[in-house]
Parts: structure tokens; C-alpha cells; sequence
């Protein structure tokens, strides 16, 4: 595959042409009587017409056809994806999965679309509020098809297996330890190349934004020129059996046909696109003296509520890094939250769960269920000899946190199959180290 080009810089105003058609942009305009190249005009919006300069997001879209130009949506399998919030009762319980089960080459062919899975969400579609958690499973590239979703933006982590994403605005090549984000309404197919996984947070009506930096100042955690967009590409490809467009519109999913290709823009213009990001180019911000910073410190994108300060939903990464707090217990501590904690592993070993929380699987610890290190990473931390030690090499673990409380699928907790029914076992030889008749705590030896 050739080396993919793109723009660089988080909500940046662009404008990209295919090489093949130079001068496609219109200048001076958006919408000419007739556009170079006698393509079509079309404007996807992504916030209010009316929005403040600061949230207003559009971009201008250069086409062979335009969008519409297919037959009418048809209601077809729904699959594993839902929005039904009350498939089975709530659970309060710390909740871990196995890795989730990736179908086999050999056996069902099963594309991006088809392997969709949603795990948990909250909220509501049509008051666009809330999220989803999906996991997808698939083997197979979506041939003749492309997706979008009405509902909402899919931040995109692959876990195993790189992924092409042809989109309207370009292509994209996302590995394991990169992200993506495709916003409300962008139209996109993916390719695999083996047994392909990974973990989709959904947020509706809002879109990710880099976090507040406040007195860490003008640089730092996710820098915006790190964040990639593609390069206007197009194809003029007719396709006799008819391409399918499946949309996801009031949690439902709808297909229709049309006779070409989707990824027929020419060239566009705008701030309104789908973007990529790698994980290594986080740069940390930690405690150097003693205690613990919150986790919020490793937010990479957020998407925020109208509730200053408060997320639908954050994108936080564990990354690579040093410890070096003294006199500091240093893993993480024990907590109840009012924020929903789902984590996921992309590779490595999570430094509080030595065993049991492994790539491809998850957790939840919901709205104010206690959890923390296991005994083990308990008994070695508080004995451990505190030197500057690295932390997390070789692993890449992220949590979507949420201000919703979120509920569990009938897939997540039954069908998959992948809940560890063992997980609050972690936790049982946890025991007293209460010493009533002496303050003096015990140190490392
Ligand atoms: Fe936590």
C-alpha cells in the first residue's frame, strides 16, 4: 500500500484537492452555478448553522454525485446494535471481560458493519445526549458497502489488526496504538487484513474536543498538530450490482442502494472531517514529587456536557512513562467514582491488574462501585523500594469515562460470553494490615 498523505492540525480550516483535478476547489465561493470540473456542491454540516465561531463545524464537499442520489433506506438486521438500555436488569458489580471473541476467517465472512457489538451507553439518540460503547469483530472488508451514523460521532481504537478507512474526505490508515475519529454523517468503509478488533465510543449530538490545558499552559498531553486529516481522493467507479449505504438513524440500522461509488469528492473544503491520532504522541504530564495526580491529566479528547467541567464522555490513555513519586504508593488508589470507568487494553499489562485484564477484553466499574489494585499489586507497592522506574512500557491501556451511568448489554453480559464471572476475586485476600498500638507504619523492608 502506497504511503497515505494528510493534513496536519486538530480543527484546523482545510481544503484539499485530488491531484488528478487541480484547480477543483472553487475559488472565491462555495457554491458556483457551476463547480470546476462540473462536479456538485454539497455542504455536510456538523454543528447548528448558528453555532458560536468557536463550535461551528461545516465542511464543503466537491462531487462527482451528490449524496442523495440513491434509492430509499430499507430497515435491515439490526445484529448486536442497540440502544435499548433496559435489555436486562442494572448491575452495580465490577465487571470484567475476556477478550472478545474475534470470528474466524474460515468460518463466517464478517465485515466492520456486521461485527458491530454494542457493549453499554447511556442516554438517549433522539435528544442527542448520551453514548455507546461497541465492540467491533470482523475478519472481511466491507465490500460495497459504506456506513454512517446519524446518531453520532465513533471514536475508533483498534485493538488488533490495521484499518483502511476509505472516507468521503480521503483515505486513512489507523494501527493499533493510533485513533480515529469519524464524526455524524461522514460516510466510510473499512478494510481489514486478518482477524480485526477493537473498541468504538459513540458520543451523540457532541462532538471531541482537545481538553482545557488551564496552568499546564500552551503545549502538552495531545498536541493538535499531531492530529492527521486525509487527502481528497476519489473514485469514479460505477458499480452494477449497486453499492449499499447502511446508516445507523435513531439506533437503527437502514441500507440503500445507489449505482457508484460514495468516495467520489474531488475536493473539499472546511473544518469538518474525520481525523486520526497516535497514541505515542501524547506527551505526559505526572506528579514528580509525591501522590498521585487524577487520571484526567491523561485525557486525550473529551467530549464535553453542557455542564461545566463535566463529560458525556472522556478519552483517557495510560501510556508509556516515568514513576518517580516518593514516599508515595504508587499505583493507582482506591477509589469510588461518580463517573462511569470503562477501560480497555490495546497491548501489555495494566500496572494495577497484573493478570486477568488482557488486549481485546475490558472492564466497568460503574458510578460509585469501588475498585483498585488487586491484592497482589497491593502487597508488592507498598513493600516496593522507590527508585525512578518506567512505567507501562510496551503497553497502551485507555479508559472511556462518563458522567452518564451507563447500562449493560444483553450481548455484554450473556451473549458474548466473555464476562469473567471471577473478577471480585481479584480483591478477597485483600487483608488488614491495621496496627491498633503502634502509629509507626510498616515500610518497605
Ligand atoms: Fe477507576
Amino acid at each position: 500500500m502506497p504511503e497515505l498523505k494528510y493534513i496536519s492540525g486538530f480543527g484546523n480550516e482545510c481544503a484539499s484537492e485530488d491531484t488528478r483535478c487541480p484547480g477543483s476547489l472553487p475559488q472565491g465561493q462555495n457554491n458556483p452555478q457551476v463547480c470546476p470540473y462540473n462536479l456538485y456542491a454539497e455542504q455536510l454540516s456538523g454543528s447548528a448553522f448558528t453555532c458560536p465561531r468557536s463550535t461551528n463545524k461545516r465542511s464543503w464537499l466537491y462531487r462527482i454525485l451528490p449524496s442523495v442520489s440513491h434509492k430509499p433506506f430499507e430497515s435491515i438486521d439490526q445484529g448486536h446494535v442497540t440502544h435499548n438500555w433496559d435489555e436486562v436488569d442494572p448491575d452495580p458489580n465490577q465487571l470484567r471481560w475476556k477478550p472478545f471473541e474475534i470470528p474466524k476467517t474460515s468460518q463466517n465472512k464478517v465485515d466492520f458493519v456486521s461485527g458491530l457489538h454494542t457493549l453499554c451507553g447511556a442516554g438517549d439518540i433522539r435528544s442527542n445526549n448520551g453514548l455507546a460503547v461497541h465492540i467491533f469483530l470482523c475478519n472481511s472488508s466491507m465490500e460495497n458497502r459504506c456506513f454512517y451514523n446519524s446518531d453520532g460521532d465513533f471514536l475508533i481504537v483498534p485493538q488488533k489488526g490495521k484499518l483502511l478507512i476509505y472516507t468521503e474526505f480521503g483515505k486513512m490508515c489507523v494501527q493499533p496504538n493510533e485513533i480515529c475519529v469519524i464524526q455524524r454523517g461522514m460516510r466510510f468503509s473499512i478494510d481489514v487484513f486478518e482477524e480485526t478488533r477493537g473498541y468504538i465510543l459513540e458520543v451523540y449530538g457532541v462532538h471531541f474536543e482537545l481538553p482545557d490545558l488551564g496552568p499546564i499552559g500552551a503545549n502538552g498531553l495531545a498536541n493538535p498538530r499531531d492530529f492527521l486529516i486525509p487527502v481528497a481522493w476519489y473514485e469514479d467507479r460505477q458499480v452494477p450490482g449497486g453499492y449499499t449505504v447502511i446508516n445507523k438513524y435513531q439506533g437503527k440500522l437502514f441500507a440503500a442502494k445507489q449505482a457508484v461509488s460514495p468516495f467520489n469528492v474531488v475536493a473539499w473544503h472546511g473544518n469538518y472531517t474525520p481525523y486520526k491520532y497516535n497514541l505515542e504522541n501524547f506527551m505526559v504530564i505526572n506528579s514528580v514529587a509525591f501522590d498521585h495526580a487524577d487520571p484526567s491529566i491523561f485525557t486525550v479528547l473529551t467530549a464535553k456536557s453542557i455542564r461545566p467541567g463535566v463529560a458525556i464522555a472522556d478519552f483517557v490513555i495510560f501510556p508509556p512513562r516515568w514513576g518517580v513519586a516518593a514516599k508515595t504508593f504508587r499505583p493507582p488508589y482506591y477509589h469510588r467514582n461518580c463517573m462511569s470507568e470503562f477501560m480497555g487494553l490495546i497491548r501489555g499489562h495494566y500496572e494495577a491488574k497484573q493478570g486477568g485484564f488482557l488486549p481485546g477484553g475490558a472492564s466497568l466499574h460503574s458510578a460509585m462501585t469501588p475498585h483498585g489494585p488487586d491484592a497482589d499489586c497491593f502487597e508488592k507497592a507498598s513493600k516496593a523500594k522507590l527508585e525512578p522506574e518506567r512505567i507501562a512500557d510496551g503497553t497502551m491501556a485507555f479508559m472511556f469515562e462518563s458522567s452518564l451511568s451507563l447500562a449493560v448489554t444483553k450481548w455484554g453480559l450473556k451473549t458474548s460470553c466473555c464476562l469473567d464471572e471471577n473478577y471480585y476475586k481479584c480483591w478477597e485476600p485483600l487483608k488488614s494490615h491495621f496496627t491498633p498500638n503502634s502509629r509507626t507504619p510498616t515500610g518497605p523492608n
